[in-house]
């Protein structure tokens, strides 16, 4: 079935879907620019379900352990990849059956390596559909874990002209003391703005973990769809 047909799953609060937009073909100076398989360390295979993470303080990692947990117990093995650590390479990307990207915000902006990920996947010769999850602060509160009311994700989907089969924001950690002054005060800024907590002790992990293990049931339904309800 062509990726362009993909994706029809039960709708639910905090996940957004969408059908997958049809592949463009890059320019070969398009596609040697983002090859960025030269980094240190490179991911070869991106066969079948691919998931990769991208975190500062591990927060990232955690939501990305917690959905291949959640695979497992479907019977999809799938080990998350840090792209900070191990960059794939993009044309293997390519033949994946479905991407899962999950990746943490940082002033505004997700971390340096999704965005170059995102880069590189939107001019794969095929795109694979993908799933991206952000991590961040903003996300804790109210109708903030969608790509409507989450400004990172619609920004980041929009700046990447992104149709995901599956988006979602999911509430990160806090933890004042872990962050060096500036980032400390930064961040304190940012909370007494949004209504958070300010005291520079306070280590308070917002993430929903029920929210994450829905999201992880949605991308097995996506790998592997319910009769009748879709397919990839
Ligand atoms: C320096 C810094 C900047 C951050 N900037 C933002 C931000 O702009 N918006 C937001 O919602 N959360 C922001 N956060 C919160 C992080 O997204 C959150 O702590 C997340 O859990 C970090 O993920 P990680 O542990 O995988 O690095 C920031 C955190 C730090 C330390």
């Amino acid at each position: 079935m062509p990726v362009s047909d993909a994706v029809v799953l039960p709708g639910g609060a905090g996940v957004a879907r969408r059908r997958i937009g049809a592949a463009r073909s890059p320019s070969p100076s398009t596609l040697s620019r983002l090859d960025l398989s030269r980094a240190a360390g490179e991911v070869q295979s991106c066969a079948g379900l691919a998931l990769f993470y991208a975190t500062r303080d591990g927060q990232a990692r955690l939501v990305a352990e917690r959905i291949a947990a959640r695979l497992a117990e479907t019977g999809l093995g799938v080990t998350p990849h840090d792209l900070a650590a191990a960059f794939p390479v993009p044309a293997a990307c390519a033949a994946a059956a479905l991407i899962v990207v999950v990746a943490a915000v940082r002033y505004g902006r997700h971390l340096p390596e999704a965005e170059r990920f995102l880069a590189a996947y939107r001019v794969l010769p095929r795109l694979p559909p993908l799933v991206f999850v952000s991590v961040n602060l903003t996300a804790r509160k109210p109708g903030k874990d969608t790509v409507e009311g989450n400004r990172y994700l619609r920004k980041t989907l929009t700046r990447h002209r992104l149709e995901p089969a599956l988006a979602a924001a999911v509430a990160g950690r806090l933890d004042y003391p872990r962050y060096g002054w500036f980032d400390r005060q930064m961040i304190r800024l940012i909370m007494k703005l949004t209504g958070g907590p300010t005291d520079p002790q306070t280590r308070v992990e917002f993430t929903d973990w029920a929210a994450v293990d829905v999201i992880g049931a949605r991308i097995a339904a996506l790998h592997a769809p319910v009769p009748g309800q879709g397919v990839i």
